[in-house]
């Protein structure tokens, strides 16, 4: 029996090695960890229980028949962050490239099965050349095995993408359907075709770090939620990110313990809007000033700046975020904004986390890009994931909420469960100025003086929360400084909140 133990023990070891020093070296070469280094990050001491690690390609009609490597390229299994189950796969780049043959994906496929099994969150660290060349079409099908997965796993367990290498090709679509992508800087890319292939058909010069690096897709395609420096950055990040996530739809958020009391007063926010209502302010430091010792994780801070999505927990329990950013295009919905806060609302509402809504809004943003680029149905994105949105809805209007966007901005009508509104709220259909304009045409043309009087009295009548607080849209006006205790005595109310929507087999939010 010892004998038997040593060779299996001598196997295993032989397979921890992937595809050798060598191989190894120039991955650390180029700054990368290896796909175990990786998971020994990642994963409580102790924890990883490894499967499918005698497993090899399939493929014995071509020159790589001869080449076979224990774990064939993607290291598999299930373990704890911070105490909490997790399935994972790491791809390891020192086989075949990372590459995803047929039975690297059987591999992939078990673990997501288990973990929608069980309802336990999957990571997938991605380090791969794609498609394994030499097994064809066996290989493409592999992708789409885990691509149906992906769907099916959607909004059911959080489905976490590290990019901590190459992916290309078809192989970006994996990730792209899961919740969160986080790169590592200057050693990760993503795109749908490589440089050589954009050179060839659209005649365009690239790099590779500009079409797909961690920079463009953090700050320019939105692709990327996370841009980090390293890959133990990236994993570091990942976990705190999983400390505010449910492990499944049916579960709720971890509450961590915090010493921060949930009437904590915090006076600077009584002075923080500034006395001219079109100076911009940094909505991020309310948000940091309220929600538990100061900490917000934010998601996409790259990316459609003037609005802004994270995580952040009051009185322990984890709340969503999403508000306007007056600092950046005055805090206008366009169409970046609309679709970055639409998927996190659908996020938070799909694992019974509650939204909390800071509204700063002058509209939406005019103009002809706009149009044409379709602001009416990615708008339109943003009020549907509001309006189906069942999670407790909480939301502050600490300045402008005109037009549409007031409408959308959680208002009451999307039934928002609480809404408050600092007294330097503005709810109207739109600012003084542009609305003297169309009331008072004639009147004010040339006429300055005319125009300030009449601005000034429109500023009185309507630029206040007391004309939607008579109509019961908000539900109270409440001083800045009170506004932690009132979200955490909101959320205390809304701790057993139901309300389900029709039954219907899906809705048709405008793609
Ligand atoms: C098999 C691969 C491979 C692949 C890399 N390797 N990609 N083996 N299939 N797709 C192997 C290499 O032969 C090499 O083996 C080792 O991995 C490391 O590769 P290098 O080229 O030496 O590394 P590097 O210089 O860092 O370049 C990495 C790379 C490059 C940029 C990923 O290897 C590359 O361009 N690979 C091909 C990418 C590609 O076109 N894939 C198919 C995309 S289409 P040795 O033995 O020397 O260590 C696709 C479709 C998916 O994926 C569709 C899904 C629906």
């Amino acid at each position: 029996m010892n004998d038997l133990n040593k060779k299996l023990k001598a196997k295993k070891r032989k397979a921890s090695l992937g595809g050798g020093k060598k191989r190894i070296d120039a991955q650390h070469a180029k700054g990368k960890l290896t796909a175990r280094q990786r998971l020994d990050l990642l994963l409580d001491e102790n924890s990883f229980e490894e499967w499918d690690i005698f497993v090899e390609h399939r493929n014995d009609s071509s020159d790589s028949k001869d080449d076979t490597f224990m774990g064939d390229g993607v290291v598999t299994g299930y373990g704890k962050v911070h105490g909490r189950l997790v399935f994972v796969y790491s791809q390891d780049f020192t086989i075949f490239g990372g590459s995803l043959s047929e039975s690297n994906a059987k591999k992939i496929c078990k673990i997501m099965d288990h973990a929608i099994k069980v309802g336990a969150p999957i990571i997938g660290m991605n380090d791969s050349g794609g498609a394994r060349i030499q097994e064809g079409v066996a290989s493409l099908g592999g992708y789409a095995d885990i691509f149906q997965r992906n769907v099916l796993s959607s909004g059911v367990i959080p489905q976490l993408s590290l990019i901590m290498g190459p992916c290309a090709g078809g192989a970006v679509y994996s990730p792209a359907i899961t919740d969160f992508i986080a790169m590592v800087k200057n050693t990760s890319n993503m795109f749908v075709t490589g440089p050589n292939v954009v050179k060839t058909v659209t005649h365009e010069s690239v790099t590779a770090e500009e079409l797909g690096g961690s920079h463009t897709h953090a700050t320019k395609s939105g692709v990327a939620d996370f841009q980090c420096d390293n890959d133990a950055d990236a994993i570091t990040l990942i976990k705190k990110l999983l400390s505010y996530l449910p492990s499944n739809n049916k579960e709720k958020p971890p509450v961590i313990k915090t010493s921060d009391q949930l009437n904590r007063m915090e006076k600077s926010l009584d002075s923080v809007i500034p006395l001219n209502p079109s100076t911009p302010y940094d909505m991020r430091e309310i948000l940091v000033k309220i929600l538990d010792d100061n900490d917000f994780f934010e998601v996409q801070n790259g990316f459609a700046k003037n609005i802004i999505i994270g995580f952040g927990r009051i009185s322990g329990k984890a709340v969503g975020i999403v508000a306007n950013q007056p600092k950046f295009l005055a805090g206008c919905l366009d169409i970046d904004a609309s679709k970055k806060a639409a998927r996190f609302i659908r996020f938070c509402d799909a694992f019974n986390i509650p939204i909390l809504t800071f509204v700063d809004v002058p509209g939406f943003m005019p103009g002809l890009r706009q149009e044409l680029g379709g602001i009416i149905k990615n708008g339109a994105k943003l009020l549907y994931a509001y309006a189906e949105a069942t999670v407790a809805k909480i939301t502050i209007i600490t300045r402008k909420a005109y037009g549409g966007a007031y409408d959308v901005m959680s208002s009451k009508h999307l039934r928002g469960d609480v809404n408050l509104a600092w007294p330097t709220a503005e709810i109207a259909v739109m600012g003084a100025k542009g609305a003297v304009e169309i009331l008072y045409k004639n009147e004010v043309k040339g006429d300055i003086r005319k125009m300030n009087e009449l601005a000034q009295s429109y500023e009185e009548k309507f630029l206040n929360p007391f004309e939607a607080a008579k109509l019961g849209f908000l539900d109270d006006v409440i001083q800045p400084r009170e506004t932690r205790m009132k979200i955490a005595k909101s959320l205390q109310m809304l701790e057993n909140k139901t309300l389900k929507n029709p039954w219907r087999k899906h809705g048709n939010i405008p793609l």
